[in-house]
């Protein structure tokens, strides 16, 4: 029986930076693309949160069995296969085992891949150190400054999520109004793969172009995406943007 802290390998009066940096870089040693495994990575996922959430260590094993600790919005249920297309960017055709699944034996669940895994990074910290969404090195400079998950990190998209809705599942609070494609508080600079949006009327086509997406209705079309998010006062966009307040007003009158 492991406990959380087993699983990241620290011991368990580690302090949150101590939680935090044990999580980093278990989460990449794990990710499939790594040389790690689905199960693994959904294991260290599933210690990071057990920890963060304040959970008793002695439940972690049981909690997993019965399927609990998942991020509000996940799926309970083990789906497999996706609605989405493939048009060939992304690999093969999917099962998609869902993201908070470790349930079942290795051998299942080496049978499953990831959805499309995202690193995303904060536009703060682009502005706080001097980078720049054109730098070459911006994701090795992330890596490096060692920052806070909720700053810089990974996630994975599951099977119809849009990505403002995969963040919202691990608890991270992204910008958004409308929640429609409508206001572009909730934009997002792609800087490697591909987002699709159903409509982007409110985007213009120079902002598309350097690869500004809505993650409220944006869905990853590729495996691996590299995305700045928190991007409302990049030149250009702030112009775009409708007041959130306006929204809310409209959601109080409903
Ligand atoms: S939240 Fe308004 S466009 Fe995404």
């Amino acid at each position: 029986m492991q406990s959380p802290y087993d699983v990241l390998g620290i011991d368990p009066d580690a302090d949150r930076d101590a939680v935090v940096r044990a999580y980093r870089k278990r989460v990449k040693d794990a990710h499939p693309d790594h040389g790690g495994s689905l199960v693994e990575f959904e294991r260290v996922r599933r210690a990071y949160e057990h920890i963060t959430e304040g959970r008793d260590p002695s439940t972690f094993e049981t909690d997993i069995d019965d399927g609990r600790g998942r991020r509000n919005g996940t799926t309970e249920d083990g789906r497999s296969g996706s609605g989405r297309r493939d048009d060939g960017r992304r690999g093969s055709e999917r099962s998609r085992g869902e993201s908070g699944g470790t349930e079942g034996s290795d051998e299942e669940g080496e049978d499953r891949s990831l959805g499309p895994t995202v690193e995303y990074l904060d536009y703060e910290v682009l502005e706080a150190n001097g980078w720049e969404l054109t730098d070459e090195d911006l994701f090795e400079k992330a890596e490096a400054a060692d920052l806070d998950v909720d700053r810089h990190g990974l996630l994975v998209v599951e099977d119809r999520e849009t990505l403002l809705e995969a963040a919202e599942r691990y608890g991270f609070s992204w910008p958004y109004a409308c929640r429609g494609g409508a206001c572009a508080n909730c934009a997002v600079a792609v800087v490697e793969g591909e987002i699709e949006m159903p409509v982007s009327t409110i985007l213009t086509d120079e902002m598309k172009e350097q690869g500004v997406r809505l993650s409220c209705i944006g869905q990853p079309v590729t495996d691996n995406l590299k995305i700045v998010f928190n991007i409302e006062r990049l030149p250009g966009l702030a112009e775009l943007r409708l007041p959130a307040e306006q929204f809310e007003s409209a959601r109080a009158d409903d």
